[in-house]
Order: C-alpha cells, then sequence, then structure tokens
C-alpha cells in the first residue's frame, strides 16, 4: 500500500506532468506560428512524453492500491521573446521537475517504500536526459545567435526528432 503522503505526493506529480505536457504543447503552438515547424515538432514530441509519464504515474498509483485524483490544468505561458527563451523556460521548468522527483524519491525512502523507490528511478535517469536535451538545444540557440540561416538549420534537424518507443 502507497502511504498517505506518498500517494497525494505522486497525485502532485501527476499534475505536474500533465502541466507539463501542456506546457510544451504551448511551445509547439508558438514555435508554430513562428514559422519553426521542426521546433514545433520537437516540443510536440516532448509533449507526448510528458502525457505518457502522467500516464506511469497514475499506473503505478492504482498499482498500489492508491487512488488518482486529477486536478485542473493551469493555462501555461503561451507566449515567449524568442525560440532560444521558450528552450530557456523549458529548461528552468525540468529542473523544477527534477528537484519534485527528487523529493518524492527522499519521501520513498523515508517511508521505506521500496517498491517506488525502483519506480521513481526510472524518472532520475530519464530528468537527467531531459535537462540535457533542453540545456544543448539552449546552447546551439545561443552559438546561433537568431541567425535565420542556421535556425532554419537547427529547425530541419529538431524536425527529424522520433517518438520514443
Ligand atoms: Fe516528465
Ligand atoms: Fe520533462
Amino acid at each position: 500500500m502507497l502511504a498517505p503522503e506518498v500517494e497525494a505526493a505522486m497525485n502532485t506529480q501527476i499534475a505536474a506532468e500533465l502541466y507539463s505536457s501542456h506546457l510544451y504543447l504551448a511551445m509547439s503552438a508558438y514555435c508554430e506560428s513562428e514559422g519553426l515547424p521542426g521546433f514545433a515538432h520537437w516540443f510536440k514530441l516532448q509533449a507526448d512524453e510528458e502525457r505518457e509519464h502522467a500516464l506511469k504515474f497514475m499506473r503505478h498509483v492504482v498499482d498500489r492500491g492508491g487512488r488518482v485524483t486529477l486536478a485542473g490544468i493551469d493555462a501555461p505561458q503561451v507566449d515567449f521573446d524568442s525560440p532560444q527563451s521558450a528552450f530557456e523556460a523549458a529548461l528552468a521548468h525540468e529542473m523544477n521537475v527534477t528537484m519534485m522527483i527528487d523529493g518524492l524519491y527522499g519521501m520513498a525512502q523515508q517511508h521505506g517504500d521500496y517498491a517506488s523507490q525502483v519506480f521513481l528511478q526510472w524518472f532520475v535517469t530519464e530528468q537527467v536526459e531531459e535537462e540535457r536535451a533542453a540545456g544543448d538545444i539552449v546552447q546551439t540557440l545561443k552559438n546561433v545567435g537568431g541567425e535565420p540561416a542556421s535556425l532554419l538549420l537547427l529547425d530541419r534537424e529538431l524536425g527529424t526528432r522520433r517518438a520514443q518507443d
């Protein structure tokens, strides 16, 4: 059985993953409106992944005899100064989510909840990957410095991102 405190924190995490999905959809729409379909595609796949994260947490809560409580999703930021500022916001968001996952892991440890620790290990690794991916693109965008030809090349590259299995 899931401890009530862990169950509540996992429900908070489900809301955060769904908000992440919403945020990345907003970033996708922004990039689409900026004439950058590759950037938009990248964010759309990211939004899909975040929804999958929420579903993983839901599965875990149900499998452990807990109750899933879905709350409303806050409206995300929809306008950005530039693709770079959108990716900077994405990176800042991922760093925040990493703190949440780390907090959940610590809570599972306190409760001697080994099953949740094993479950959360996938997310600990995933957060390293997500921070690195967003951070790499921020760095590339800084190097590009808004130069149109390079931005279009990067747009093509991001447009080749494939969905995870
Ligand atoms: Fe996530
Ligand atoms: Fe994420």
